[in-house]
Protein backbone atom coordinates (compact mmCIF):
# COMPACT_ATOMS: atom_id res chain seq x y z
CA UNK A 1 0.00 0.00 0.00
CA UNK A 2 2.57 2.56 1.02
CA UNK A 3 5.02 1.55 -2.09
CA UNK A 4 1.85 2.52 -4.54
CA UNK A 5 1.28 5.74 -2.83
CA UNK A 6 5.02 6.65 -3.53
CA UNK A 7 4.49 5.05 -6.97
CA UNK A 8 1.57 7.59 -7.31
CA UNK A 9 3.59 10.55 -5.82
CA UNK A 10 6.59 9.86 -8.16
CA UNK A 11 4.25 9.74 -11.22
CA UNK A 12 2.56 12.92 -10.23
CA UNK A 13 6.07 14.75 -9.78
CA UNK A 14 7.25 12.94 -12.97
CA UNK A 15 4.26 14.53 -15.29
CA UNK A 16 5.07 17.90 -13.74
CA UNK A 17 8.13 18.17 -16.21
CA UNK A 18 6.07 18.17 -18.99
CA UNK A 19 4.91 21.38 -19.41
CA UNK A 20 3.06 23.05 -22.09
CA UNK A 21 3.34 26.40 -23.71
CA UNK A 22 1.40 29.58 -22.54
CA UNK A 23 2.46 32.58 -24.77
CA UNK A 24 -0.13 34.56 -26.42
CA UNK A 25 1.19 35.36 -30.03
CA UNK A 26 1.10 39.18 -30.43
CA UNK A 27 -1.37 40.90 -33.04
CA UNK A 28 -2.26 44.23 -33.84
CA UNK A 29 -5.30 45.51 -32.50
CA UNK A 30 -6.82 46.30 -35.58
CA UNK A 31 -7.16 42.19 -36.54
CA UNK A 32 -9.79 41.90 -33.33
CA UNK A 33 -13.05 41.19 -34.17
CA UNK A 34 -15.11 44.57 -33.31
CA UNK A 35 -18.49 43.71 -31.99
CA UNK A 36 -20.74 46.43 -29.63
CA UNK A 37 -20.56 46.69 -25.92
CA UNK A 38 -22.24 44.47 -24.40
CA UNK A 39 -22.16 41.69 -27.17
CA UNK A 40 -17.93 42.87 -26.71
CA UNK A 41 -17.73 42.34 -22.57
CA UNK A 42 -19.76 38.84 -23.27
CA UNK A 43 -16.65 36.86 -25.70
CA UNK A 44 -14.33 38.42 -23.02
CA UNK A 45 -15.86 37.13 -20.03
CA UNK A 46 -16.98 33.58 -21.75
CA UNK A 47 -15.19 33.19 -25.07
CA UNK A 48 -11.75 34.55 -25.36
CA UNK A 49 -9.74 32.14 -23.07
CA UNK A 50 -9.87 29.92 -25.66
CA UNK A 51 -10.22 31.83 -28.67
CA UNK A 52 -8.13 34.64 -28.84
CA UNK A 53 -4.54 35.36 -28.48
CA UNK A 54 -5.28 37.45 -25.33
CA UNK A 55 -5.71 33.70 -22.79
CA UNK A 56 -5.88 34.23 -19.01
CA UNK A 57 -3.67 31.59 -17.65
CA UNK A 58 -5.02 30.19 -14.64
CA UNK A 59 -2.84 29.05 -11.71
CA UNK A 60 -3.85 25.00 -11.83
CA UNK A 61 -2.81 25.20 -15.19
CA UNK A 62 0.84 24.81 -14.23
CA UNK A 63 -0.31 21.45 -12.79
CA UNK A 64 -0.41 18.28 -14.74
CA UNK A 65 -2.56 16.88 -15.96
CA UNK A 66 -4.65 19.73 -15.63
CA UNK A 67 -2.33 21.58 -17.96
CA UNK A 68 -2.48 19.25 -20.84
CA UNK A 69 -6.42 19.04 -20.29
CA UNK A 70 -6.60 22.89 -21.19
CA UNK A 71 -3.61 23.38 -23.51
CA UNK A 72 -6.12 21.05 -25.42
CA UNK A 73 -8.81 22.97 -25.87
CA UNK A 74 -6.90 26.35 -25.79
CA UNK A 75 -4.98 25.18 -28.90
CA UNK A 76 -7.89 23.75 -30.71
CA UNK A 77 -10.46 26.39 -29.62
CA UNK A 78 -7.91 29.02 -31.28
CA UNK A 79 -7.45 27.13 -34.47
CA UNK A 80 -11.54 26.71 -34.66
CA UNK A 81 -11.72 30.24 -34.13
CA UNK A 82 -9.61 33.31 -33.12
CA UNK A 83 -11.10 36.77 -32.50
CA UNK A 84 -8.41 38.24 -32.07
CA UNK A 85 -7.69 37.91 -35.61
CA UNK A 86 -10.88 38.19 -37.48
CA UNK A 87 -10.09 40.75 -39.91
CA UNK A 88 -7.71 38.12 -41.36
CA UNK A 89 -10.60 36.03 -42.06
CA UNK A 90 -12.17 35.96 -45.71
CA UNK A 91 -15.79 37.66 -45.88
CA UNK A 92 -17.02 34.22 -46.18
CA UNK A 93 -14.79 32.73 -43.60
CA UNK A 94 -16.27 34.97 -41.13
CA UNK A 95 -19.90 34.33 -42.73
CA UNK A 96 -19.39 30.99 -41.60
CA UNK A 97 -17.82 31.68 -38.41
CA UNK A 98 -21.08 33.83 -37.46
CA UNK A 99 -23.31 30.89 -38.76
CA UNK A 100 -21.10 28.41 -36.12
CA UNK A 101 -21.62 31.41 -33.01
CA UNK A 102 -25.47 31.33 -33.88
CA UNK A 103 -25.72 27.32 -33.71
CA UNK A 104 -23.30 27.10 -30.32
CA UNK A 105 -24.33 29.52 -28.84
CA UNK A 106 -27.36 28.15 -27.44
CA UNK A 107 -25.15 24.77 -27.21
CA UNK A 108 -21.53 23.62 -26.67
CA UNK A 109 -20.06 27.07 -26.11
CA UNK A 110 -18.38 27.83 -24.22
CA UNK A 111 -17.68 24.38 -23.27
CA UNK A 112 -19.02 23.33 -19.51
CA UNK A 113 -15.87 22.46 -17.49
CA UNK A 114 -14.89 25.81 -18.77
CA UNK A 115 -17.88 27.16 -16.86
CA UNK A 116 -18.00 25.00 -13.68
CA UNK A 117 -14.18 26.87 -12.70
CA UNK A 118 -15.42 30.05 -14.34
CA UNK A 119 -18.86 31.89 -13.03
CA UNK A 120 -18.59 35.21 -15.62
CA UNK A 121 -18.53 32.50 -18.51
CA UNK A 122 -21.63 31.19 -17.49
CA UNK A 123 -24.41 33.42 -19.78
CA UNK A 124 -27.96 32.94 -19.27
CA UNK A 125 -30.29 32.26 -22.04
CA UNK A 126 -30.45 36.47 -22.89
CA UNK A 127 -27.20 36.99 -23.16
CA UNK A 128 -26.94 33.78 -25.27
CA UNK A 129 -30.11 35.34 -27.31
CA UNK A 130 -28.26 38.73 -27.59
CA UNK A 131 -25.09 36.83 -29.21
CA UNK A 132 -27.49 35.29 -31.62
CA UNK A 133 -28.75 38.40 -32.74
CA UNK A 134 -25.68 39.96 -33.09
CA UNK A 135 -24.72 37.68 -35.37
CA UNK A 136 -26.85 38.72 -37.68
CA UNK A 137 -28.18 34.70 -38.75
CA UNK A 138 -31.45 34.36 -39.43
CA UNK A 139 -33.34 32.04 -37.26
C1 LIG B 1 -12.60 26.19 -22.58
C2 LIG B 1 -12.36 26.58 -23.94
C3 LIG B 1 -13.43 27.23 -24.76
C4 LIG B 1 -14.22 28.30 -24.45
C5 LIG B 1 -14.22 29.10 -23.17
C6 LIG B 1 -15.02 28.57 -25.61
N1 LIG B 1 -14.73 27.68 -26.60
FE1 LIG B 1 -15.47 27.62 -28.48
N2 LIG B 1 -14.34 26.01 -28.93
C7 LIG B 1 -13.46 25.40 -28.08
C8 LIG B 1 -12.86 24.26 -28.74
C9 LIG B 1 -11.84 23.33 -28.12
C10 LIG B 1 -13.40 24.23 -30.03
C11 LIG B 1 -13.12 23.24 -31.12
C12 LIG B 1 -14.15 22.20 -30.89
C13 LIG B 1 -14.13 21.13 -31.82
O1 LIG B 1 -13.58 21.27 -32.90
O2 LIG B 1 -14.75 20.15 -31.42
C14 LIG B 1 -14.34 25.34 -30.11
C15 LIG B 1 -15.09 25.63 -31.23
C16 LIG B 1 -15.92 26.73 -31.35
C17 LIG B 1 -16.64 27.09 -32.55
C18 LIG B 1 -16.62 26.33 -33.86
C19 LIG B 1 -15.64 26.98 -34.77
C20 LIG B 1 -15.49 26.23 -36.05
O3 LIG B 1 -15.40 26.91 -37.07
O4 LIG B 1 -15.43 25.01 -36.01
C21 LIG B 1 -17.33 28.23 -32.27
C22 LIG B 1 -18.21 29.02 -33.21
C23 LIG B 1 -17.07 28.57 -30.89
N3 LIG B 1 -16.20 27.64 -30.36
C24 LIG B 1 -17.59 29.65 -30.26
C25 LIG B 1 -17.38 29.96 -28.94
C26 LIG B 1 -18.01 31.08 -28.28
C27 LIG B 1 -18.96 32.07 -28.93
C28 LIG B 1 -17.56 31.06 -27.00
C29 LIG B 1 -17.98 31.99 -25.87
C30 LIG B 1 -19.38 32.16 -25.65
C31 LIG B 1 -16.66 29.93 -26.86
N4 LIG B 1 -16.58 29.29 -28.06
C32 LIG B 1 -15.96 29.59 -25.70
C33 LIG B 1 -13.15 25.80 -26.80
C34 LIG B 1 -13.75 26.84 -26.12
Amino acid sequence: MKRTLWIILFVFIAMQFIQTEKINKQTPKELEIKAPEPIMTMLKNACYDCHSNEVKWPWYSNIAPLSWMIDRHVSHGISALNFSEWENYTEEEKKKELKEIFRTAYASMPLADYITFHEEADLTREQRTMIRDWTGVKK
